[in-house]
């Protein structure tokens, strides 16, 4: 078991009219607030107003229209501005995790003289930051429990992980009702999201017995109550067990005391989201099963068969590698049967600009130490197969 140092100050307020708990913890920050929102899904579902009244007391600013795979430019620079301007004491950040992620780069930016993307690079530590509370309205990328964002610059394709302990939330409002208006393609990307990263940590070369179990729990429990929301977008126990997953998917606390893992198929997601601006859940799901593929090995055999008997119900009693092709073909069978397409070309990905993405992964995202550690040459293999 490995040594770790861990601490996550974000305080949960979890379900039915957490918002009520909105006011005070905005309110032990500051007066002067950024609400931060995107492309309108707030204003038709009425959480828009209802912020709004909650806080009539406050001097709020307003930023909307952050996109899904967040831009630097204008969203993040504009935030930054505005926050200058009116002397900003918090931001308020209400949607997915695009929204937040655009809000902890615009936090640290607000504090800081220079470039922001300084920051996002780390070509200048985060030093400060404004403290951030978000009304979460999509279950997905755990950013509402995690240190962490993700920026794309679209004139060099880049999309930069940014994280630091200074970007957690202060305070994350989890009403699983604000969710009920997510619709189908979001919901089954934000379930494959959560997936992967429970997979992330996963597959790794030292995991604690724990750690595997509290995996194999979120998975089993992200399908069934994925399954449930999509049958029924108003479900509130199967959207309240879909973001509770969610949020303690991507903070860490799963693989404390594991071996790290690298995050291969996150370093190869990002390449396809900023080259393509595809919605990031669907570049997961269609990477997984072949990246499983594609490491499966005598290593790394016995992963893949506590995997396929505890996650998919496999049959012990199979020969190993029976059960290890059996397991990956369900995580691809799961992923098609709530709808996800399965191929980069029908997320208008075609084999023009393979060898330059393989090549900027194989630069930027550092999957030589990879669990399983995957060369420029690897990483084309899989973007090839996912074709
Ligand atoms: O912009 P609006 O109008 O709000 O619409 C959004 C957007 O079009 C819509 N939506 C959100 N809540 C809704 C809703 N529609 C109806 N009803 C609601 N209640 O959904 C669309 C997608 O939103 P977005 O925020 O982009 O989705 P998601 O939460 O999946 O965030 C994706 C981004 O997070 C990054 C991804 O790379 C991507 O850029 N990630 C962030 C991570 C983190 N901070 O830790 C980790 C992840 O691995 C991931 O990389
Ligand atoms: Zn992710």
């Amino acid at each position: 078991m490995q040594n770790f140092d861990y601490q996550t100050p974000t305080r949960l307020v979890f379900g039915e009219n957490a918002i009520e708990k909105l006011p005070a913890a905005l309110a032990a920050l500051g007066k002067r607030v950024l609400l931060t929102y995107g492309g309108g899904s707030i204003k038709k579902s009425g959480l828009y107003d209802h912020v709004k009244k909650l806080l009539k007391d406050f001097e709020i600013t307003e930023l909307s229209g952050i996109q899904p795979n967040p831009r630097y430019n204008p969203s993040v620079l504009d935030g930054v501005r505005l926050c200058k301007e009116h002397k900003i004491e918090v931001i308020l950040s209400v949607g997915g995790g695009s929204v937040l992620d655009c809000s902890k780069a615009i936090a640290a930016g607000a504090c800081y003289e220079g470039d922001p993307w300084d920051l996002i690079s780390y070509k200048v530590k985060t030093k400060a930051a404004l403290p951030i509370v978000d009304i979460l309205t999509l279950a997905a990328t755990g950013s509402e429990y995690d240190s962490g964002g993700v920026i794309s610059r679209t004139e060099t394709n880049d999309k930069v992980g940014y994280m630091d302990p200074l970007l957690f939330p202060v305070c994350s409002i989890l009403d699983p009702r604000y969710t009920f208006t997510v619709p189908p393609k979001q919901t089954a990307a934000g379930c494959a999201d959560a997936m992967n990263h429970i997979l992330e940590q996963y597959f790794c070369e030292d995991a604690t017995l724990m750690n595997d179990g509290f995996c194999e729990a979120g998975l089993k429990s992200l399908m069934v109550n994925t399954r449930a929301c999509l049958a029924n977008p108003e479900d509130y126990r199967a959207r309240a067990e879909m973001m509770f997953a969610c949020t303690l998917a991507c903070n860490g606390i799963l693989s404390l005391g594991n071996s790290e893992s690298g995050w291969p198929m996150h370093g190869i997601e990002h390449a396809l989201s900023g080259y393509y601006d595809i919605t990031h859940g669907e570049g997961l799901a269609i990477i997984t099963p072949r990246w499983m593929r594609h490491i499966l090995s005598d290593r790394t055999l016995p992963r893949f068969v506590k995997y396929g008997v505890n996650v998919f119900g496999i049959d012990p009693a199979l020969p190993e590698k029976e059960i290890a092709d059996k397991a990956i073909d369900a995580t691809y069978a799961f992923f098609e049967s709530i709808g996800i397409p399965m191929h980069l070309r029908e997320v208008g990905i075609d084999d023009s600009r393979i060898g330059e993405m393989a090549h900027h992964i194989a630069v930027n995202e550092g999957l030589e130490n990879a669990y399983v550690p995957l060369s420029e040459k690897d990483i084309r293999d899989i973007l090839v197969a996912s074709l």
